[in-house]
């Protein structure tokens, strides 16, 4: 695979934007920051090297972790509906990973006579191109662009083709945080064109009880995920971190309304992270904070939304009232503005 740069198979082109370098570029970059905040932390897209990509794909069909089957339910219900709305000749999709669920629309778009193209965004190049096979298999005459990059920096890279539906599934947003996240609203809102469908999955606010239970599923396969960004940061930071001197946890944040996911140091300790010349020490019970997944309330993302010059148009959730799968447009004036 070419570093940077676009290579093309049968019926497939690859853009990778963030290739081994740059990768390992950003990585040394951030967790030499991010090791040193309070609470440390890592960004969540380093967990998503092959087998954690793997492993998410296990917990999306657990019994505990309910969003992806919601999420799943409303796109049944709702793909014809939003081929429909959207007329979308191009399907982009953030973050897509497998895009399993993603077929509902594909196939929604497929047979209402509108798609001719599906670009699959995402920063795990494997799962991406094994996605990306599938899709240009199963939809004839469909051009299959793929994107290896990351959604906080490449969307000006987007490729064109309107009228587009952006699709960003699974609550991803969720892992951004607040700031984070009002930063990527804005630069989406900047790169859609006015004929341009945003298609936003969020899991929403409810019993904490069930919101735990979907992060320590008795399997124990979310710890296992977690656990593997200690082995990303042994390959690439020739570091030896002892998975045995952490615990996990994932706990609800009432305030914060997140589940703060993470490894609790079991005991003092100091990491040397020979990659990056430094040490890391680490204080008996200190957090190493992986992710958070903050869920959402209707009328607060309806905001931050609107604060970015997007207008919600329809809003849908699963029967149960947990998931909402929503659909937005440059609000009329921020367009005209453009
Ligand atoms: N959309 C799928 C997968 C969700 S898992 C679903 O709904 O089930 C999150 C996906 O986002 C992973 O495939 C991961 O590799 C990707 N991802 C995480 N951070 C990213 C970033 N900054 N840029 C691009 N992709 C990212
Ligand atoms: C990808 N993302 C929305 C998942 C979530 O639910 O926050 C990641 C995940 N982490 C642990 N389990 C699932």
């Amino acid at each position: 695979m070419p570093d940077s740069g676009t290579y093309t198979e049968p019926r497939i082109r690859v853009d990778v934007l963030f290739g081994a370098a740059a990768r390992t570029t950003a990585l040394f970059d951030e967790t030499f920051w991010s090791l040193r905040e309070r609470p440390k932390q890592i960004s969540p897209k380093w967990l998503y090297d092959e087998r954690g990509s793997v492993l998410f794909d296990e917990i999306t069909r657990l019994p505990e972790y309910y969003p992806t089957r919601a999420e799943r339910a409303i796109l049944r219900e709702r793909a014809s509906e939003i081929a429909e709305l959207t007329g979308a000749a191009t399907l982009v999709e953030l973050g897509s990973g497998t895009s399993e669920k993603t077929t509902l629309l594909l196939d929604a778009h497929y047979a209402g006579g509108t798609l001719e193209r599906f670009v699959p965004f995402d920063v795990s190049e494997e799962i991406l191109i094994q996605a990306a096979e599938a899709v240009a298999a199963r939809y004839d005459g469909v051009c299959v662009h793929a994107v290896v990059g990351d959604f906080e920096q490449h969307l000006s890279s987007l490729p064109a083709g309107s009228p587009r539906l952006l699709a960003f599934l699974g609550s991803t947003i969720g892992n951004l945080y607040p700031e984070q996240r009002a930063r990527f609203l804005s630069r989406l809102a900047g790169v859609l064109e006015p004929d341009d469908r945003l298609l936003l999955g969020v899991d929403l606010v409810k019993c904490p009880a069930r919101i735990e239970a979907a992060y320590n599923d008795s399997a124990g396969v979310t710890e296992a995920f977690v656990r593997n960004v200690l082995t990303v940061l042994d390959r690439e930071l020739e570091s030896r971190f002892d998975p045995a001197a952490f615990g996990y946890e994932a706990r609800w944040d009432a305030e914060h309304e997140w589940v703060e996911i993470g490894l609790r140091s079991l005991r003092q300790q100091v990491i040397p992270l020979p990659a990056l010349d430094v040490e890391v020490a680490f204080a008996a019970g200190e957090l190493l904070r992986v992710e958070v997944s903050s869920k959402f309330r209707r009328e607060g993302i309806e905001a931050e939304l609107a604060g970015v010059g997007l207008e919600v148009g329809e809003f849908w959730t699963d029967p149960a009232g947990d998931f909402g799968l929503l659909l937005a447009a440059p609000a009329a004036s921020s367009s005209e503005t453009r």
